[in-house]
């Protein structure tokens, strides 16, 4: 899979991806990924990426030039499956969605700063809107580090255990079971016999029932 990330704020982006997984699936080649400082094609002398909105108001609106140079240089390298801003009046991220997004081969992702980004640029460009919240960020990178760390980890090879990412929260509509490591015993708690017996068939019901008990009392809204 190869990521842009477009943004007037990059060096937030550069830590997510430089550690972990993320970093691994960099380096086994799985993930290829750059950032796009949008300064880098502001038009003025001063390097302006931001203006006053028409119609007064607080805040600044992110420019249609600087943004719309950049995608057309980007689209002229890449032929992108989507080019997705973040934003809090996008669709919600959920699991599905990232499973859906998973399977792609060419992402542009757009981080908006201060009020937003100019109307026009979602109207010409822009294919999917997401939003990670229903709570404003101060920009969409963070938003966007989100989305490509929920994404990523589902290709396969990203993961050294296959498996564990589909017995994640969510992947089947349940949250996850609690799970434990030694020792055994911590100051009285002790792990739960089944998970010692070596009894896997017995240890999968287990972690079942615990996956649809914490279903049933944290997010009952997913099993409906
Ligand atoms: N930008 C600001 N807030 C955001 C949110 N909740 N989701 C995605 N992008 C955002």
């Amino acid at each position: 899979m190869h990521i842009d990330i477009v943004s007037c704020v990059p060096n937030l982006l550069e830590s997510p991806f430089a550690h972990s997984i993320m970093k691994r699936a960099i380096d086994k080649k799985i993930l290829s990924l750059e950032l796009h400082n949008l300064r880098d094609y502001a038009t003025n002398k001063h390097k302006n990426v931001d203006d006053y909105p028409f119609g007064g108001g607080a805040g600044m609106v992110m420019m249609v030039e600087p943004l719309a140079n950049c995608i057309e240089y980007l689209k002229s390298k890449h032929e992108y499956d989507e080019i997705i801003f973040f934003t809090p009046d996008g669709i919600t991220l959920k699991q599905n969605i990232a499973n859906e997004f998973s399977l792609k081969k060419n992402l542009l992702l757009l981080c908006g700063h201060y009020k937003g980004i100019d109307q026009r640029i979602r109207d010409i460009y822009v294919t999917k809107e997401i939003s990670i919240g229903d709570y404003v960020l101060s920009g969409g990178e963070l938003a966007a580090a989100v989305f490509v760390d929920a994404i990523v980890r589902l290709i396969p090879n990203v993961l050294s255990d296959e498996t564990s990412a589909l017995s994640d929260s969510f992947q089947d509509q349940l949250l996850a079971p609690p799970v434990y490591t030694r020792p055994a015993e911590y100051k009285g708690l002790k792990v739960p016999e089944v998970l010692l017996s070596g009894n896997h068939a017995a240890i999968e019901k287990w972690r079942h029932e615990q996956s649809l008990l914490r279903t049933k009392e944290r997010r009952p809204d997913l099993l409906q």
